[in-house]
Protein backbone atom coordinates (compact mmCIF):
# COMPACT_ATOMS: atom_id res chain seq x y z
CA UNK A 1 0.00 0.00 0.00
CA UNK A 2 1.36 3.74 -0.91
CA UNK A 3 0.39 6.91 0.48
CA UNK A 4 0.77 10.24 -1.74
CA UNK A 5 -0.02 13.61 0.04
CA UNK A 6 3.30 15.53 0.10
CA UNK A 7 2.33 17.40 -3.58
CA UNK A 8 -1.26 17.09 -3.49
CA UNK A 9 -2.28 17.59 0.27
CA UNK A 10 -1.91 21.38 0.71
CA UNK A 11 0.01 21.25 3.68
CA UNK A 12 3.66 21.94 4.72
CA UNK A 13 6.03 20.01 6.15
CA UNK A 14 6.89 22.12 9.11
CA UNK A 15 3.22 22.16 9.83
CA UNK A 16 2.71 18.07 10.06
CA UNK A 17 5.77 17.99 11.80
CA UNK A 18 4.70 20.10 14.72
CA UNK A 19 1.61 18.29 15.31
CA UNK A 20 3.49 15.08 14.84
CA UNK A 21 5.23 16.12 17.72
CA UNK A 22 2.16 16.28 19.93
CA UNK A 23 1.21 12.74 18.73
CA UNK A 24 4.28 11.26 19.78
CA UNK A 25 3.66 9.66 23.15
CA UNK A 26 0.35 8.46 21.90
CA UNK A 27 2.17 6.93 18.97
CA UNK A 28 4.61 5.08 22.07
CA UNK A 29 1.37 3.95 23.85
CA UNK A 30 -0.38 2.38 20.77
CA UNK A 31 3.07 0.82 19.77
CA UNK A 32 3.09 -0.79 22.99
CA UNK A 33 -0.45 -1.88 23.19
CA UNK A 34 0.15 -3.63 19.96
CA UNK A 35 2.27 -5.35 21.22
CA UNK A 36 0.85 -6.40 24.49
CA UNK A 37 -1.53 -9.43 24.67
CA UNK A 38 -3.97 -7.79 27.88
CA UNK A 39 -6.53 -6.40 25.86
CA UNK A 40 -7.02 -3.35 28.60
CA UNK A 41 -7.17 -0.54 26.52
CA UNK A 42 -10.16 0.75 24.31
CA UNK A 43 -6.75 0.70 21.68
CA UNK A 44 -6.87 -3.32 22.08
CA UNK A 45 -7.95 -3.87 18.41
CA UNK A 46 -4.18 -3.26 17.97
CA UNK A 47 -3.17 -6.78 19.69
CA UNK A 48 -5.97 -8.47 17.60
CA UNK A 49 -4.25 -9.31 14.67
CA UNK A 50 -1.00 -11.05 16.49
CA UNK A 51 -3.68 -13.01 18.71
CA UNK A 52 -2.71 -16.93 17.97
CA UNK A 53 -5.44 -17.97 20.39
CA UNK A 54 -8.25 -15.64 19.14
CA UNK A 55 -7.54 -16.77 15.42
CA UNK A 56 -7.17 -20.90 16.80
CA UNK A 57 -10.71 -20.50 18.29
CA UNK A 58 -11.82 -19.24 15.41
CA UNK A 59 -10.57 -21.47 13.17
CA UNK A 60 -11.88 -24.58 15.16
CA UNK A 61 -15.05 -23.35 14.65
CA UNK A 62 -14.96 -23.26 11.45
CA UNK A 63 -13.63 -26.41 11.34
CA UNK A 64 -16.68 -27.30 13.68
CA UNK A 65 -19.41 -25.44 11.62
CA UNK A 66 -18.20 -25.67 7.87
CA UNK A 67 -18.36 -28.52 5.68
CA UNK A 68 -18.43 -28.93 1.54
CA UNK A 69 -22.70 -28.39 1.95
CA UNK A 70 -22.23 -25.26 3.22
CA UNK A 71 -24.00 -22.63 0.58
CA UNK A 72 -25.00 -19.77 2.70
CA UNK A 73 -23.98 -17.84 5.58
CA UNK A 74 -26.69 -15.61 7.55
CA UNK A 75 -24.90 -13.02 9.23
CA UNK A 76 -26.89 -11.15 11.40
CA UNK A 77 -25.77 -8.06 12.79
CA UNK A 78 -25.69 -4.10 12.38
CA UNK A 79 -23.17 -1.17 12.43
CA UNK A 80 -19.69 -2.71 13.98
CA UNK A 81 -21.18 -5.95 14.03
CA UNK A 82 -21.69 -6.42 10.23
CA UNK A 83 -19.58 -3.64 8.34
CA UNK A 84 -16.21 -4.66 8.67
CA UNK A 85 -16.87 -8.44 7.21
CA UNK A 86 -19.38 -6.81 4.64
CA UNK A 87 -16.24 -4.59 3.97
CA UNK A 88 -13.72 -7.61 3.12
CA UNK A 89 -16.73 -9.79 1.58
CA UNK A 90 -17.83 -7.32 -1.01
CA UNK A 91 -14.34 -6.64 -2.28
CA UNK A 92 -13.64 -10.22 -2.60
CA UNK A 93 -16.60 -12.09 -3.62
CA UNK A 94 -20.43 -10.27 -2.74
CA UNK A 95 -19.98 -7.68 -5.21
CA UNK A 96 -19.33 -10.91 -7.86
CA UNK A 97 -22.03 -13.14 -6.21
CA UNK A 98 -24.44 -12.53 -8.67
CA UNK A 99 -22.33 -13.31 -11.65
CA UNK A 100 -20.91 -16.49 -9.94
CA UNK A 101 -24.20 -18.82 -8.55
CA UNK A 102 -21.42 -21.60 -8.22
CA UNK A 103 -19.04 -20.28 -5.65
CA UNK A 104 -19.90 -20.74 -1.96
CA UNK A 105 -20.41 -20.34 0.82
CA UNK A 106 -22.16 -16.98 0.02
CA UNK A 107 -22.93 -14.57 3.15
CA UNK A 108 -26.42 -13.05 3.20
CA UNK A 109 -25.82 -9.74 5.15
CA UNK A 110 -28.52 -8.86 7.37
CA UNK A 111 -28.96 -5.45 9.15
CA UNK A 112 -31.77 -3.01 9.35
CA UNK A 113 -34.92 -3.93 10.18
CA UNK A 114 -36.40 -4.40 6.74
CA UNK A 115 -39.70 -6.60 6.70
CA UNK A 116 -39.81 -6.74 2.64
CA UNK A 117 -36.34 -8.17 2.99
CA UNK A 118 -36.91 -11.09 5.48
CA UNK A 119 -40.24 -12.06 3.53
CA UNK A 120 -38.20 -12.62 0.55
CA UNK A 121 -35.12 -14.37 2.62
CA UNK A 122 -37.75 -16.71 4.36
CA UNK A 123 -39.15 -17.42 0.77
CA UNK A 124 -35.60 -18.03 -0.28
CA UNK A 125 -34.52 -20.34 2.64
CA UNK A 126 -37.74 -22.13 2.60
CA UNK A 127 -37.07 -22.71 -1.31
CA UNK A 128 -33.36 -23.39 -1.38
CA UNK A 129 -32.10 -24.81 2.02
CA UNK A 130 -32.46 -28.57 2.01
CA UNK A 131 -30.67 -29.13 4.57
CA UNK A 132 -29.28 -27.67 8.09
CA UNK A 133 -25.62 -28.43 7.19
CA UNK A 134 -26.15 -25.96 3.73
CA UNK A 135 -26.61 -22.82 5.88
CA UNK A 136 -24.76 -21.25 9.22
CA UNK A 137 -26.50 -18.84 11.11
CA UNK A 138 -23.99 -16.04 13.47
CA UNK A 139 -25.74 -13.72 14.92
CA UNK A 140 -22.99 -10.97 16.05
CA UNK A 141 -23.84 -8.25 18.97
CA UNK A 142 -21.45 -7.30 21.27
CA UNK A 143 -23.88 -6.02 23.24
CA UNK A 144 -26.06 -8.70 23.23
CA UNK A 145 -29.00 -6.50 23.49
CA UNK A 146 -29.50 -4.72 19.97
CA UNK A 147 -32.90 -4.62 18.66
CA UNK A 148 -32.40 -4.86 14.88
CA UNK A 149 -30.30 -8.04 15.30
CA UNK A 150 -32.82 -9.58 17.59
CA UNK A 151 -36.08 -9.16 15.82
CA UNK A 152 -34.08 -10.45 12.38
CA UNK A 153 -32.64 -13.51 14.51
CA UNK A 154 -36.08 -14.27 15.80
CA UNK A 155 -37.32 -14.12 12.63
CA UNK A 156 -35.24 -16.38 10.45
CA UNK A 157 -35.00 -18.87 13.34
CA UNK A 158 -38.28 -18.79 13.35
CA UNK A 159 -38.36 -20.30 9.74
CA UNK A 160 -35.54 -22.34 10.06
CA UNK A 161 -37.05 -23.88 13.28
CA UNK A 162 -39.90 -25.32 11.14
CA UNK A 163 -37.79 -26.48 8.81
CA UNK A 164 -34.89 -28.12 10.64
CA UNK A 165 -35.68 -29.10 14.50
CA UNK A 166 -31.95 -29.40 15.05
CA UNK A 167 -31.51 -26.18 13.39
CA UNK A 168 -29.78 -24.64 16.78
CA UNK A 169 -26.53 -26.43 16.38
CA UNK A 170 -26.35 -24.55 13.35
CA UNK A 171 -26.37 -21.27 14.96
CA UNK A 172 -22.93 -19.78 16.42
CA UNK A 173 -23.55 -16.38 18.44
CA UNK A 174 -20.19 -13.60 18.33
CA UNK A 175 -20.96 -11.51 21.42
CA UNK A 176 -19.51 -10.32 24.92
CA UNK A 177 -18.30 -12.42 27.27
CA UNK A 178 -21.53 -11.88 30.05
CA UNK A 179 -23.92 -10.03 27.96
CA UNK A 180 -27.70 -11.04 27.81
CA UNK A 181 -27.34 -13.07 24.41
CA UNK A 182 -23.83 -14.96 26.02
CA UNK A 183 -26.10 -16.24 28.91
CA UNK A 184 -28.67 -17.23 26.71
CA UNK A 185 -26.95 -18.98 24.42
CA UNK A 186 -25.09 -20.67 27.14
CA UNK A 187 -27.84 -21.60 28.45
CA UNK A 188 -29.29 -23.53 25.38
CA UNK A 189 -25.34 -25.04 24.67
CA UNK A 190 -25.43 -23.11 21.41
CA UNK A 191 -21.90 -21.88 20.24
CA UNK A 192 -20.22 -18.56 21.26
CA UNK A 193 -17.17 -16.70 20.07
CA UNK A 194 -16.44 -13.89 22.35
CA UNK A 195 -15.29 -10.28 21.60
CA UNK A 196 -12.91 -8.71 23.63
CA UNK A 197 -14.68 -6.32 26.10
CA UNK A 198 -12.60 -3.66 25.42
CA UNK A 199 -12.96 -3.33 21.55
CA UNK A 200 -15.37 -1.37 20.42
CA UNK A 201 -17.87 -2.60 17.44
CA UNK A 202 -16.35 -0.39 14.74
CA UNK A 203 -13.01 -1.26 15.73
CA UNK A 204 -13.29 -4.93 16.01
CA UNK A 205 -13.20 -6.50 12.69
CA UNK A 206 -10.23 -8.49 13.16
CA UNK A 207 -11.74 -9.88 16.23
CA UNK A 208 -14.33 -13.26 15.55
CA UNK A 209 -16.94 -10.68 14.19
CA UNK A 210 -15.08 -10.38 11.11
CA UNK A 211 -12.72 -13.20 11.19
CA UNK A 212 -15.10 -15.66 11.70
CA UNK A 213 -18.15 -15.13 8.63
CA UNK A 214 -15.78 -14.42 6.21
CA UNK A 215 -12.97 -17.37 7.11
CA UNK A 216 -16.21 -19.60 6.99
CA UNK A 217 -17.17 -18.06 3.35
CA UNK A 218 -13.27 -18.84 2.22
CA UNK A 219 -11.44 -15.88 3.06
CA UNK A 220 -7.45 -16.00 3.82
CA UNK A 221 -8.15 -14.63 7.44
CA UNK A 222 -4.44 -15.28 7.88
CA UNK A 223 -3.17 -13.14 5.11
CA UNK A 224 -5.88 -10.43 6.17
CA UNK A 225 -4.24 -10.26 9.29
CA UNK A 226 -0.52 -10.79 7.92
CA UNK A 227 -1.54 -7.46 5.47
CA UNK A 228 -2.91 -5.83 9.60
CA UNK A 229 0.46 -6.69 10.83
CA UNK A 230 2.24 -5.55 8.47
CA UNK A 231 1.38 -1.67 8.94
CA UNK A 232 2.34 -1.68 12.00
CA UNK A 233 6.11 -0.67 10.78
CA UNK A 234 4.96 2.24 9.34
CA UNK A 235 1.39 3.28 11.02
CA UNK A 236 3.22 2.93 14.55
CA UNK A 237 6.75 4.73 13.45
CA UNK A 238 7.89 7.68 15.36
CA UNK A 239 9.30 9.07 11.78
CA UNK A 240 6.50 10.79 10.13
CA UNK A 241 8.32 10.33 7.09
CA UNK A 242 7.12 6.61 7.46
CA UNK A 243 3.91 6.90 9.56
CA UNK A 244 1.52 7.40 6.53
CA UNK A 245 -1.18 7.14 9.14
CA UNK A 246 -0.07 9.72 11.04
CA UNK A 247 0.32 12.10 8.39
CA UNK A 248 -3.01 10.98 6.77
CA UNK A 249 -4.57 12.28 9.85
CA UNK A 250 -2.93 15.53 10.70
CA UNK A 251 -3.35 16.39 6.56
CA UNK A 252 -7.36 15.51 7.88
CA UNK A 253 -7.32 17.59 11.13
CA UNK A 254 -5.43 21.05 9.90
CA UNK A 255 -7.61 20.84 6.85
CA UNK A 256 -10.96 20.33 9.42
CA UNK A 257 -9.05 22.80 11.85
CA UNK A 258 -7.71 25.66 9.90
CA UNK A 259 -9.92 25.56 6.62
CA UNK A 260 -13.47 24.49 7.27
CA UNK A 261 -13.14 21.66 6.09
CA UNK A 262 -15.29 19.19 7.56
CA UNK A 263 -16.23 16.82 5.69
CA UNK A 264 -14.24 13.81 3.54
CA UNK A 265 -14.71 11.77 0.93
CA UNK A 266 -13.52 8.33 0.18
CA UNK A 267 -13.35 8.21 -3.44
CA UNK A 268 -12.97 4.30 -4.38
CA UNK A 269 -12.43 3.67 -8.15
CA UNK A 270 -13.34 0.14 -7.89
CA UNK A 271 -17.12 -0.42 -7.01
CA UNK A 272 -15.88 -3.50 -5.07
CA UNK A 273 -14.96 -1.58 -2.49
CA UNK A 274 -17.97 0.37 -1.79
CA UNK A 275 -18.78 -1.65 1.59
CA UNK A 276 -15.16 -0.61 2.28
CA UNK A 277 -15.53 2.73 2.45
CA UNK A 278 -18.87 2.29 4.48
CA UNK A 279 -17.40 0.65 6.64
CA UNK A 280 -14.32 3.44 7.03
CA UNK A 281 -17.84 5.94 7.03
CA UNK A 282 -18.75 4.38 10.18
CA UNK A 283 -15.20 4.46 11.75
CA UNK A 284 -14.75 8.57 11.33
CA UNK A 285 -18.31 9.10 11.95
CA UNK A 286 -19.15 7.13 15.01
CA UNK A 287 -15.16 7.80 16.95
CA UNK A 288 -15.22 11.38 16.08
CA UNK A 289 -18.67 12.67 15.88
CA UNK A 290 -18.97 14.22 19.74
CA UNK A 291 -20.72 16.37 21.39
CA UNK A 292 -17.80 16.72 24.14
CA UNK A 293 -14.15 16.89 24.45
CA UNK A 294 -11.99 15.19 27.15
CA UNK A 295 -12.37 17.97 29.60
CA UNK A 296 -16.39 17.58 28.93
CA UNK A 297 -16.28 21.69 26.84
CA UNK A 298 -19.32 21.11 24.68
CA UNK A 299 -17.91 21.13 21.32
CA UNK A 300 -19.92 19.34 18.89
CA UNK A 301 -17.27 18.17 16.34
CA UNK A 302 -16.68 15.88 13.71
CA UNK A 303 -15.95 15.21 10.42
CA UNK A 304 -18.84 14.02 7.83
CA UNK A 305 -17.38 11.24 5.81
CA UNK A 306 -19.04 9.92 2.46
CA UNK A 307 -17.89 7.04 0.10
CA UNK A 308 -18.09 7.80 -3.80
CA UNK A 309 -17.23 5.42 -5.94
CA UNK A 310 -16.12 5.62 -9.53
CA UNK A 311 -19.59 6.30 -11.22
CA UNK A 312 -19.81 9.29 -9.45
CA UNK A 313 -17.95 11.31 -11.18
CA UNK A 314 -20.96 11.71 -13.17
CA UNK A 315 -23.40 12.48 -9.96
CA UNK A 316 -21.17 13.95 -7.51
CA UNK A 317 -18.07 14.86 -9.22
CA UNK A 318 -19.21 18.50 -10.36
CA UNK A 319 -19.99 19.77 -6.74
CA UNK A 320 -16.63 18.47 -5.46
CA UNK A 321 -15.08 20.46 -7.79
CA UNK A 322 -17.01 23.34 -8.39
CA UNK A 323 -19.44 23.34 -4.65
CA UNK A 324 -18.38 24.60 -1.29
CA UNK A 325 -14.90 24.13 -0.70
CA UNK A 326 -15.07 21.87 2.32
CA UNK A 327 -14.28 18.50 1.51
CA UNK A 328 -11.12 16.57 1.85
CA UNK A 329 -10.86 13.73 -0.93
CA UNK A 330 -9.11 10.66 -0.43
CA UNK A 331 -8.46 8.84 -3.89
CA UNK A 332 -8.31 4.89 -3.45
CA UNK A 333 -7.62 2.39 -5.69
CA UNK A 334 -5.10 -0.21 -7.32
CA UNK A 335 -3.02 -0.04 -10.58
CA UNK A 336 -3.42 -3.85 -10.79
CA UNK A 337 -6.56 -5.51 -12.10
CA UNK A 338 -6.53 -8.93 -11.11
CA UNK A 339 -8.50 -10.16 -14.62
CA UNK A 340 -7.24 -7.48 -17.42
CA UNK A 341 -9.89 -6.91 -20.10
CA UNK A 342 -9.29 -4.83 -23.18
CA UNK A 343 -11.42 -3.35 -25.76
CA UNK A 344 -11.32 -4.83 -29.04
CA UNK A 345 -9.19 -3.41 -31.94
CA UNK A 346 -11.81 -4.13 -34.58
CA UNK A 347 -15.23 -2.39 -32.96
CA UNK A 348 -19.09 -2.49 -33.88
CA UNK A 349 -19.14 1.43 -33.55
CA UNK A 350 -15.33 2.46 -34.62
CA UNK A 351 -14.69 5.79 -33.97
CA UNK A 352 -17.08 6.80 -31.64
CA UNK A 353 -14.52 6.94 -28.65
CA UNK A 354 -11.20 6.66 -30.83
CA UNK A 355 -9.40 7.40 -27.52
CA UNK A 356 -10.41 3.62 -25.93
CA UNK A 357 -10.19 1.71 -29.23
CA UNK A 358 -7.85 -1.60 -28.49
CA UNK A 359 -6.95 0.16 -25.01
CA UNK A 360 -6.70 -2.26 -21.81
CA UNK A 361 -9.79 -1.68 -18.99
CA UNK A 362 -6.73 -0.99 -16.97
CA UNK A 363 -5.65 1.80 -19.18
CA UNK A 364 -9.32 3.44 -19.72
CA UNK A 365 -9.59 2.95 -15.50
CA UNK A 366 -6.39 4.92 -14.54
CA UNK A 367 -7.43 7.61 -17.35
CA UNK A 368 -10.18 8.51 -15.07
CA UNK A 369 -8.78 8.30 -11.76
CA UNK A 370 -5.49 10.68 -13.24
CA UNK A 371 -8.00 12.95 -15.22
CA UNK A 372 -9.96 13.39 -11.86
CA UNK A 373 -6.98 13.71 -9.63
CA UNK A 374 -5.82 16.59 -12.56
CA UNK A 375 -9.40 18.43 -12.34
CA UNK A 376 -8.79 18.49 -8.87
CA UNK A 377 -5.29 19.92 -8.97
CA UNK A 378 -6.43 22.29 -11.52
CA UNK A 379 -9.26 23.35 -8.95
CA UNK A 380 -6.80 23.93 -6.16
CA UNK A 381 -8.46 21.05 -4.09
CA UNK A 382 -6.17 19.49 -1.43
CA UNK A 383 -6.29 15.45 -1.99
CA UNK A 384 -4.55 12.13 -0.28
CA UNK A 385 -3.95 9.20 -2.98
CA UNK A 386 -3.86 5.58 -1.44
CA UNK A 387 -2.57 3.02 -4.11
CA UNK A 388 -3.61 -0.73 -2.73
CA UNK A 389 -1.06 -3.24 -4.15
CA UNK A 390 -3.97 -5.32 -5.23
CA UNK A 391 -7.61 -6.15 -4.15
CA UNK A 392 -6.89 -9.12 -2.03
CA UNK A 393 -7.08 -9.89 1.86
CA UNK A 394 -3.50 -8.88 2.84
CA UNK A 395 -3.95 -5.31 1.02
CA UNK A 396 -7.40 -5.19 2.78
CA UNK A 397 -6.07 -5.74 6.20
CA UNK A 398 -3.36 -3.68 5.49
CA UNK A 399 -6.26 -0.82 4.53
CA UNK A 400 -8.32 -1.83 7.62
CA UNK A 401 -5.66 -1.31 10.31
CA UNK A 402 -4.07 1.87 8.85
CA UNK A 403 -7.57 3.50 9.08
CA UNK A 404 -8.25 2.11 12.70
CA UNK A 405 -4.87 3.91 13.61
CA UNK A 406 -5.77 6.52 11.76
CA UNK A 407 -8.66 6.94 13.47
CA UNK A 408 -7.21 7.27 17.06
CA UNK A 409 -4.75 9.49 15.68
CA UNK A 410 -7.70 11.67 14.84
CA UNK A 411 -9.31 11.36 18.31
CA UNK A 412 -5.97 12.14 19.92
CA UNK A 413 -5.86 15.16 17.79
CA UNK A 414 -9.48 16.09 18.14
CA UNK A 415 -9.16 16.01 22.20
CA UNK A 416 -11.79 13.74 22.32
CA UNK A 417 -12.79 10.22 23.60
CA UNK A 418 -12.36 8.06 20.63
CA UNK A 419 -13.82 5.05 21.41
CA UNK A 420 -17.50 5.35 23.34
CA UNK A 421 -20.88 6.57 21.50
CA UNK A 422 -23.11 7.97 23.71
CA UNK A 423 -25.54 9.05 20.82
CA UNK A 424 -25.97 5.77 19.44
CA UNK A 425 -26.72 4.28 23.30
CA UNK A 426 -29.46 7.30 23.28
CA UNK A 427 -31.94 6.35 20.00
CA UNK A 428 -31.19 2.74 21.14
CA UNK A 429 -32.71 3.48 24.50
CA UNK A 430 -35.46 5.69 22.79
CA UNK A 431 -36.36 3.03 20.48
CA UNK A 432 -36.57 0.39 22.92
CA UNK A 433 -38.98 3.22 25.18
CA UNK A 434 -41.14 3.43 21.92
CA UNK A 435 -41.48 -0.17 21.80
CA UNK A 436 -42.50 -0.88 25.78
CA UNK A 437 -44.85 2.09 24.51
CA UNK A 438 -43.37 4.43 27.55
CA UNK A 439 -45.07 8.29 27.23
CA UNK A 440 -42.69 10.82 28.00
O1 LIG B 1 -19.63 0.80 16.82
C1 LIG B 1 -20.61 0.66 17.55
O2 LIG B 1 -20.49 0.60 18.77
C2 LIG B 1 -22.01 0.48 17.00
O3 LIG B 1 -22.13 0.82 15.67
C3 LIG B 1 -22.41 -0.97 17.17
O4 LIG B 1 -21.54 -1.78 16.49
C4 LIG B 1 -23.83 -1.22 16.70
O5 LIG B 1 -24.73 -0.35 17.34
C5 LIG B 1 -24.24 -2.66 16.98
O6 LIG B 1 -24.14 -2.92 18.34
P1 LIG B 1 -24.03 -4.38 18.89
O7 LIG B 1 -22.84 -5.02 18.31
O8 LIG B 1 -23.93 -4.24 20.37
O9 LIG B 1 -25.29 -5.09 18.47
Amino acid sequence: MRLDYIKTGQINEKDISKEFERLLPYVEFLSHVANSPSYSSPESSLTLPSDKKNLKRIQEMVDKKVSDNLKYIIVIGIGGSNLGAKAVYDALYGHFDLLQPDRRAKIIFVDTVNPEYIHHLKKFIDENIKSPDEVLINAISKSGGTIEMNVNLESIMEILREKFPTILSRLVVTTDKGSKLWHAAREQNIDILTVPEKVGGRFSVLSAVGLFPLLASGVAIDELLEGACETYEKCLSDDINKNYAAASAILHYLHHKERGMVNNTLFVFHPELESLGKWYRQLIAESLGKEKDLEGNTINTGITPSVSVGSDLHSMAQLYLDGPRDKMTTFLSTKKPKNEQHSPQKTIFSGLVPEVEGSSMGTVHNAMLDGTKKAFSKKNLPFIEITLDDIGPRSLGAFLQFKMIETMYLGKLFGINTFDQPGIWLYKDEAKKILRGEQE
